[in-house]
């Protein structure tokens, strides 16, 4: 397993994509299917040991299309736009500052957050709520294991992240498309899953910046704009968090925004997705709760689905 606890990758430290394919096939080879929770309790998806893998058959994307075809608005809306302009965002130092309701607030630096935490590797799909998907192999670490860290106080029921805001640096917030900073949010309990990582790199490499370098949210369940890029502010609070989505339209995006191809966008339908990188007409169908129901689904027993989409 590659560590890189302080961000910075020496030579050694990186997968090249070929070695990384071929980790890929060795233990896909070895017959081992399906993230389950017991896999999961092995952690590295691709570490030493018996762990686990991810659903059979998960072919990651190149690198080249997981860094040149992206949304990240606060560089422009084209889906070329955040590899042509991120370049501009400044990304060390980092800090994050962690308020609310926790026992011990504070702005941290990028160090110390990465400070013995154990970087994983884990191969999610991405779903985004325009229907087209992607399978990154990200590095990161479980977002439990920082507020672990600060102390989550009781009464606190959901998590608010912040993206950085540098109208210097970033292109596209001169425009008003979003209600900036862009702003993101979970329920504590979601939040706390095993599966919400934060990712600090992708193949071994650092996060690009179009990617949400330094440090950004992966929620695999979960429409990709859930997953909130270069977080500079994690909020533990009472009320439902602001997010910049449902702002700008409640209508066409909730606040759960679980991938679910039962439940059509007012403008599309969900039932299908467009492989990037699989050619022009490539398709699949999309899986309830982006493939990961197994893990998550009783999170969400109970709850209307339709209704709190
Ligand atoms: N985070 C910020 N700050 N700004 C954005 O525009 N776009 C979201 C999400 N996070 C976005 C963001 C959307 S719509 C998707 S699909 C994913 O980032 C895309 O992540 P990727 O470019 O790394 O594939």
């Amino acid at each position: 397993m590659k560590r890189n606890w302080n961000g910075k990758l020496t030579e050694n430290d990186v997968t090249p994509e070929s070695v990384y394919m071929n980790r890929r096939s060795l233990i896909a080879g070895a017959g081992v299917a399906g993230l389950g929770l017991a896999g999961l309790a092995g952690l590295g998806v691709f570490g030493a040991g018996p762990a686990a893998a991810a659903p059979e058959g998960l072919k990651p994307n190149s690198f080249e299309d997981i860094s040149n075809y992206n949304n990240y608005y606060e560089f422009g809306t084209g889906k070329e736009d955040p590899a042509r302009y991120a370049s501009a965002l400044t990304t060390a130092p980092w800090s994050v500052e962690i308020n609310g309701m926790v026992d011990k607030p504070g702005t941290y630096g990028l160090e110390d957050i990465l400070k013995g935490k154990q970087i994983e590797e884990r191969l999610y799909r991405l779903r985004c709520v325009e229907a087209w998907s992607m399978v990154i192999p990200w590095n990161g670490f479980e977002l439990r294991a920082l507020l672990n860290e600060v102390g989550v106080q009781s009464g606190a029921k959901y998590v608010a992240f912040e993206t950085a805001l540098r109208p210097d640096e970033m292109r596209g917030v001169s425009r008003p498309v979003l209600d900036w900073p862009y702003r993101e949010g979970l329920r504590l309990d979601e939040a706390m899953h095993p599966l919400t990582l934060l990712a600090t790199g992708v193949y071994g490499k650092d996060l690009p910046n179009q990617n949400g370098a330094p440090l950004r949210l992966v929620v695999p369940w979960k429409y990709g704009f859930k997953s909130i890029k270069s977080i500079v502010r994690i909020t533990l609070q009472e009320e439902m968090p602001f997010t910049s989505w449902k702002d700008a339209n409640h209508r066409e995006y909730g606040f759960y925004s679980n991938v679910n191809p039962e439940v059509s966008h007012p403008r599309w339908s969900q039932a299908t997705e467009r492989v990037i990188g699989g050619g022009l007409r490539s398709r699949r169908e999309t899986d309830m709760f982006n493939g990961y129901g197994e893990e998550v689904a009783s999170l969400y027993s109970g709850l209307d689905l339709s209704k709190n989409y």
